[in-house]
C-alpha cells in the first residue's frame, strides 16, 4: 500500500515516510505478534503489555511491506495480487525517489535519510538486496535515463562519492590509497559550507558504473570493518551524487547535491535497571546520531517559535545565519537564543543544508513490526514525528565554477574591447597592451582548463572502470573454476562481498601481506600465518597452524580437516566465512540460510546451548528463553573479541558469558527467567566482576576505541610492540572497575514451618548461577516469644489461620557457612550473607567474615509481626527467604544494611507486616493475586490434607459431644489436646520430610548437564538424573505413606478409645 497525505505542509517541510518490513527469522521463531497497523497514511502502534495503550501517528507516506507479497521467478518481492496493499521497492521509489530526482533536476539540493533500528530495513530501502534494488540504484537508473532523454538542451555531469562516518571519523570508501589515520577532515568554506577535504569524486556516465562503485565501496566498508573490528550498524553511510547541468542555450548552470544517507542503527543500549556504568557510554560512537536528534528536536522548536511569531504570540524572533548554505544556526526567541548544534558532530555538519537549510529533504523511517521491538519502534515513530516539523528553504543553485567561466568570459570581452579601442586610437603596442594580451591568454587558458577538467576526470575514471571491469570479469570467471570462501557479516548488507579463491596447490592464509602463495586477511586474532589450505585432486583441506584459532561448523579443529561445500569457517576471534566447493559440488541450494546467526547458533550449540529445533513451524519455545538465547549468540562473538583485545593489549583480563538463573533469587523459587551476565576475571589479582549485558556492550565499544587507537599508534610507530601492556588511566580504562562485593549464589529457606509455629533447622546448599555448589549454610527458623524465648511443642498450630490478627515472633539464625568455594580459591577473600524478609524495606547482612573456608556466622535476627495479616500468612506458606552469599574481595567495601527506614521493637526485633490490609491490597494487589495463583501444588496438597484431618477432627469432636451429652464431660475435654498434639506431631514429621523433598525438587530443577558434555557425559547425566528422580519419588512416597500410617494409627486409637466410651 502506498498512500500520500494531502499536501498539508508547505513544500519545503521535511517529508517523512514510514515503512514496516516483514518478520525476520528471529521474530518468527519467537512467535512474534505484529503490533503495527496502517490506515492510509496513519500508522498505529500497540503496546504489547497494555491493550489500552495505542499510539497513532500521521506521516506523508506510510508503506506496508509486512505481508501480502510473493517472490516472483526473478526473486523480486511483489504484491500477491495486483493492487494489493504490499508496498514493493518500485512503489517506494515512485513516491520518494522520483520526487528527489525531479528536485535535483530542477537544481535543488536533495537529501534522503533512512532512520531506524538495526535490522529494520534501512539498507533494504536505500540500497536493496539482489534483484530488489533500493532507492539509490533506482534513482541512478532514472537519473541517467533523464540525462539521455534531455541530451539536446543540456549537458550533464554526475560525480559520485561514498563515505562512511564511524566513531566521528570520515572514511572515503572509494579511496585507492591506504586509510588516513584519524580519517578525512571536514572543512568549512563560506560558499560551500561544510565539505570533506580530499574526498574522491568520481565522474559517472551510466548506472552500471554507479553500481560498480557502490560494490567497491561496500567491499571497502566490509574489509575496514573486520580489520578495525568495527560494527557496521554503528556507522553512517553517505552517498553523495553531484549533478551539474549546463544549459548552453540559456547559458545557465544548475548544480545540485543529492545526499543519500543510510544512518547508523538508532537503538540505544539501555543500561538495565538502576545500574549505570562508571564509565560514560561510548558516546563518540553515536555522537553523530545523538547530535542529529538534538538538531531535529531544536529545529522543531524553531518551527514552533516561527508559528508563534506569525500568530503574534511572541514579538521578537531573530534568526542568525551561520553560513550561506544553511538557513539556521542560532535562533533567538525573545531573549533566549536557541543554538542549533550542527557543529557538534561530523554527520550534522555534512547534513547542515538538509536540515533547516537549502535542501529538499525526505526521511524514511523503517520499523520492525514485532511486539519485541515495541520500544524501539515507538522511539523511531517519535523521531520521525519530530523530523516532519522541520522546514527547509531550498533554492536553485548556480554553480560557482560556471559563474567563474561567465565572469572570465565577460572580463575577456572587456579586455578585447579595451584593446580594440587602443588599436583604433592608433596607439602603439605599449607595455599596457602587452599586459592586456597576457591577461587575455591567461583567462582563455583558465576557461579551457575548467572545461577540460571534466573530460580529464572522465578519462581517468574510464581507466579505473576498465581495471574494475577486468577485476569483476576475472572474479566471475574464477568463481566458475575454483572453490572459494565467502565472508559472512553480522550486517546482511556486507555479507558475501569478499571472495577468497583457493586455487590448486598449497595456500597460506593469515596477515601475511606479501608472502607468495598466500591469502591475506585481517581481523582480530588472525595470526601472521594462521592456517594452510591445500587444494589437491579437487579436494580442499584446511590445516590450522600452531596457536591459531580455527573453527569448522561450530567445532574447534587442531588438525587437518577436509572441507565440504557450505562448511562454515571461523578464523581468529570472529572472521566468518562460508566455504563454497567446486562448481560440480554446488547444487541449487539456498545459501542465504547460512547467515551470521546460523554461525553463532552453531557455535553456541557446540557449547551445549541451543534451542530445540521445531519442524512443525509453530514454535513452542518460551519467548523469554529465546530472548536469552539470542542475547547469548549476540554476545558470544563480542566476548571472543573482547578476550582477543585484552590479550593483544596485555590487559590480563578474561571475559566469560554466564546464564544467570533468576529463579535463584525469586522468593517462590519459580523457574522464571534467565539473564546473561559476563564474568570478568583479572588473572593476576584474581579479582572478579560481574557485568550486565548493557555494561559489557558499553565497555566493548570503549575497548574497541582503545584498540583502534593502539593499532593506529602501532601503525605510525613500528617500534610499538604488541606485547607491551597498554596503560590507561583508571577513569578511561574499560577493562577496570573498582572491586565490589559479588553475588556468588543463593539458597532458599522455606518459611512454611513458621505458619505452624514449628522450628526448622536446615543445611542449605548455596548454588551459584550456573548450578555450582558455592557453600553449605546452616540455618534455623525459630518461632519464639516477644522476648526471644523459643516456643515449645504445645504451641504448634494445627490450623495456621489461627495466627491471623495475632502477634507473631520468629528468629532467623545463620550458624555457619561450610566449604566456601570463593575463599577456597583465594584465601584473602571474605563473605557475607544477605537476606530480605517479607516487606522489610532493606536487605539485611551478616557481618563480614574473612579468610576462613568454614566461617562461623552465629547471626541471629528476630522478626515481629504485631498483627499477622493474611498476606504475611500467604507469604509464609508459599515463600522462602532467599539467602544470598556475597563474596568480598580485598579492597572492596563490605555490605551494610541501612536501617533508617526500618522499624524495630524495643527488644530490637525487626517489625514486618506493617501495611494496612487495604493499603497492601492497593499497593501490591498484582503481586498478591499472583501469589495466590502461584501457590505451589504441594502446599495445596498439604492444605487438603489438613482439611481432611480437620473433618476427621470435627467428626471426632461430634462423637465427643455425644459422649459429653452422655454425661462424661471432663474426660472429653482432657482428650482433645492430646489428640491434637498427636496430629500435630504426625504433621510435623510429615512437614520435615516435605522440606527435604522440596530441597530434592530444587536440586532436580537445577540439575543441568555440564557445558562440555559429550555423548558419554550426557549419558552419565541422564543416569544421575534418573537416580535423583528415583530418590525424589521415594522420599515423597515415604513421607506421604508415613503420614497416612500415622493418621490411620491416630484415628484407630481414637476409634478404639471412643469404642471404650461408647
Ligand atoms: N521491506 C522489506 N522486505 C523484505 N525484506 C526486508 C525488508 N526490509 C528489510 N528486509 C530484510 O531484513 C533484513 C535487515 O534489513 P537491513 O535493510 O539490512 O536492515 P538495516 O540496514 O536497517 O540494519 C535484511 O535481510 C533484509 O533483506
Ligand atoms: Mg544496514
Amino acid at each position: 500500500m502506498r498512500a500520500k497525505a494531502s499536501d498539508m505542509h508547505s513544500k519545503d517541510c521535511v517529508k517523512v515516510a514510514v515503512r514496516v518490513r516483514p518478520f525476520n527469522k528471529r521474530e518468527r521463531d519467537a512467535g512474534s505478534r505484529c503490533i503495527i497497523s496502517l490506515v492510509s497514511t496513519s500508522i498505529s502502534i500497540q503496546d504489547p503489555r497494555d491493550c489500552h495503550n495505542r499510539r497513532s501517528f500521521c506521516f506523508d507516506y506510510a508503506y506496508w511491506s509486512h505481508s501480502g507479497f510473493t517472490r516472483d521467478q526473478t526473486g523480486l518481492f511483489v504484491p500477491e495480487e495486483p493492487g494489493g496493499r504490499y508496498a514493493d521497492q518500485h512503489s517506494v521509489f515512485q513516491d520518494l525517489g522520483v520526487g528527489i530526482l525531479e528536485n535535483a533536476l530542477q537544481g535543488y539540493n536533495a537529501t534522503l535519510l533512512a532512520y531506524g533500528q538495526t535490522g529494520s530495513g534501512k539498507s533494504y530501502s536505500m540500497v536493496g538486496y539482489g534483484p530488489n534494488k533500493g532507492l539509490v540504484p533506482k534513482l541512478c537508473d532514472r537519473l541517467f535515463e533523464a540525462i539521455r532523454e534531455n541530451q539536446e538542451n543540456r549537458q550533464c555531469q554526475v560525480f559520485f562519492s561514498m563515505l562512511e562516518i564511524y566513531n566521528e571519523q570520515v572514511v572515503d570508501l572509494l579511496s585507492r590509497g591506504s586509510r588516513t589515520a584519524g580519517g578525512l577532515r571536514v572543512r568549512e568554506e563560506l560558499q560551500r559550507g561544510f565539505y570533506v577535504e580530499g574526498l574522491r569524486k568520481i565522474p559517472c556516465e551510466n548506472a552500471l558504473q554507479v553500481e560498480q562503485l557502490m560494490e567497491q565501496g561496500t567491499r571497502t566498508r566490509t574489509t575496514a570493518a573486520t580489520q578495525m573490528n568495527a560494527n557496521s550498524s554503528r556507522s553512517h553511510m553517505l552517498i553523495i551524487l553531484q549533478l551539474k547541468q549546463i544549459f548552453s542555450k540559456e547559458s545557465i548552470t544548475k548544480q545540485s547535491n543529492i545526499n543519500l544517507v543510510d544512518l547508523a542503527g538508532s537503538e540505544r543500549q539501555r543500561s538495565s535497571g538502576s545500574e549505570a556504568d562508571r564509565l560514560k557510554e561510548g558516546t563518540a560512537i553515536n555522537l553523530s546520531l545523538t547530535t542529529l536528534g538534538n538538531v531535529i528536536r531544536l529545529l522543531r522548536f524553531v518551527w514552533f517559535a516561527l508559528f508563534l511569531h506569525v500568530a503574534g504570540s511572541i514579538s521578537f524572533l531573530h534568526i542568525r545565519s551561520c553560513s550561506p548554505s544553511s538557513a539556521l544556526a542560532d535562533v533567538a526567541v525573545g531573549k533566549k537564543v536557541v543554538h542549533i548544534p550542527y557543529r557538534d558532530s561530523v554527520l550534522t555538519k555534512l547534513l547542515q543544508s538538509a536540515l533547516g537549510g537549502n535542501s529538499r529533504t525526505v526521511m524514511i523511517a523503517t520499523l520492525s513490526p514485532a511486539d519485541i521491538c515495541y520500544e524501539e519502534s515507538l522511539s523511531t515513530l517519535r523521531y520521525a514525528e519530530r523530523a516532519k516539523r522541520i522546514q527547509n528553504r531550498a533554492v536553485v543553485n548556480e554553480s560557482p565554477t560556471e559563474r567563474l567561466v561567465k565572469e572570465l568570459k565577460a572580463e575577456n570581452a572587456r579586455l578585447l574591447q579595451k584593446l580594440s579601442r587602443m588599436d583604433q586610437e592608433g596607439r602603439r603596442a605599449t607595455d599596457e597592451s602587452k599586459e592586456l594580451r597576457q591577461l587575455l591568454t591567461q583567462n582563455e587558458l583558465q576557461i579551457r582548463a575548467i572545461q577540460t577538467l571534466w573530460e580529464q576526470h572522465l578519462q581517468e575514471a574510464l581507466k579505473d572502470w576498465e581495471q574494475q571491469y577486468a577485476n569483476i570479469t576475472q572474479e566471475r570467471r574464477m568463481m566458475q573454476m575454483y572453490p572459494y570462501i565467502l565472508n559472512i557479516n553480522e550486517d546482511a548488507q556486507l555479507s558475501g562481498v569478499v571472495k577468497l579463491f583457493i586455487q590448486e596447490g598449497e595456500w597460506g592464509i593469515g596477515l601475511c601481506d606479501s608472502a607468495p602463495r598466500s591469502i591475506s586477511i585481517k581481523g582480530l586474532g588472525i595470526q601472521e600465518h594462521h592456517a594452510v589450505f591445500r587444494n589437491e585432486q579437487r579436494r580442499v583441506t584446511l590445516t590450522p597452524l600452531t596457536g591459531s584459532k580455527v573453527i569448522v561448523n561450530g567445532n574447534a579443529v587442531y588438525e587437518t580437516a577436509e572441507l565440504q561445500h557450505l562448511d562454515r569457517l571461523i578464523l581468529g576471534s570472529n572472521c566468518t566465512y562460508l566455504f563454497v566447493g567446486y562448481p560440480s559440488e554446488r547444487g541449487g541450494e539456498d545459501w542465504s540460510r547460512y547467515d551470521y546467526d546460523y554461525f553463532q547458533s552453531e557455535l553456541a550449540a557446540a557449547e551445549g546451548i541451543h534451542l530445540s529445533e521445531s519442524n512443525t513451524g509453530c514454535s513452542q519455545t518460551d519467548p523469554s528463553l529465546l530472548a536469552v538465547f539470542y542475547d547469548y549468540i549476540q554476545l558470544m562473538p563480542m566476548v571472543a573479541e573482547a578476550n582477543q583485545i585484552s590479550q593483544e593489549l596485555s590487559k590480563g583480563v578474561e571475559f566469560k558469558l554466564e546464564i544467570k538463573n533468576l529463579a535463584l533469587s525469586d522468593s517462590r523459587g519459580h523457574d522464571l527467567q534467565k539473564d546473561i551476565v559476563v564474568r570478568v576475571t583479572a588473572a593476576g589479582s584474581k579479582q572478579v566482576w560481574m557485568w550486565s549485558k548493557a555494561k559489557f556492550v558499553n565497555r566493548k565499544f570503549l575497548m574497541e576505541e582503545v584498540y583502534q587507537q593502539f593499532k593506529a599508534a602501532q601503525h605510525e610507530d613500528n617500534r610499538v610492540e604488541g606485547l607491551l601492556a597498554v596503560v590507561l588511566p583508571r577513569d578511561k580504562d574499560p577493562f577496570w572497575d573498582p572491586v565490589e562485593p559479588l553475588l556468588l549464589g543463593t539458597t532458599h529457606l522455606w518459611l512454611q514451618s513458621l505458619a505452624f509455629r514449628i522450628p526448622l533447622e536446615e543445611q542449605l546448599e548455596v548454588l551459584g548461577s550456573e548450578g555450582t555448589e558455592e557453600a553449605i549454610l546452616q540455618a534455623q527458623l525459630v518461632p519464639c516469644t516477644s522476648t526471644g524465648l523459643p516456643l515449645g511443642e504445645d504451641d504448634i498450630l494445627i490450623d495456621p489461620s489461627e495466627v491471623l490478627g495475632r502477634r507473631l515472633d520468629f528468629q532467623l539464625v545463620l550458624d555457619q557457612c561450610c566449604g566456601v568455594r570463593w575463599i577456597r580459591e583465594a584465601r584473602n577473600r571474605g563473605i557475607q550473607i544477605g537476606f530480605r524478609v517479607f516487606d522489610c524495606s532493606e536487605p539485611l547482612y551478616t557481618p563480614a567474615v574473612w579468610h576462613n573456608i568454614n566461617p562461623l556466622l552465629d547471626h541471629r535476627v528476630q522478626f515481629t509481626s504485631l498483627q499477622t495479616s493474611q498476606r504475611l500468612l500467604d507469604y509464609l506458606q508459599s515463600s522462602a527467604v532467599v539467602l544470598e552469599l556475597w563474596g568480598l574481595q580485598e579492597g572492596c567495601s563490605v555490605l551494610s544494611s541501612s536501617l533508617g527506614a526500618v522499624r524495630m521493637t524495643a527488644e530490637g526485633a525487626f517489625i514486618i507486616d506493617l501495611l494496612h490490609p487495604s493499603q497492601a491490597a492497593l499497593s501490591d494487589s498484582a503481586e498478591l493475586s499472583c501469589s495466590v495463583r502461584a501457590l505451589q501444588q504441594d502446599v495445596e496438597e498439604l492444605k487438603s490434607l489438613n482439611e481432611s484431618l480437620r473433618k476427621e477432627n470435627h467428626s471426632l469432636r461430634e462423637q465427643l459431644n455425644a459422649v459429653k451429652n452422655g454425661g462424661d464431660g471432663a474426660r472429653g475435654r482432657s482428650l482433645r489436646p492430646s489428640c491434637d498434639a498427636e496430629f500435630a506431631r504426625a504433621l510435623k514429621v510429615f512437614y520435615h520430610s516435605m522440606t527435604s523433598v522440596r530441597g530434592q525438587l530444587q536440586r532436580l530443577r537445577r540439575h543441568r548437564p555440564s557445558e562440555e558434555s559429550d555423548l558419554l557425559g550426557l549419558r552419565l547425566f541422564v543416569d544421575e538424573q534418573s537416580r535423583l528422580l528415583r530418590d525424589f519419588s521415594e522420599q515423597l512416597e515415604d513421607g506421604v505413606s508415613t503420614l497416612k500410617q500415622d493418621v490411620a494409627a491416630i484415628v484407630r486409637r481414637k476409634r478404639e478409645r471412643s469404642g471404650i466410651w461408647s
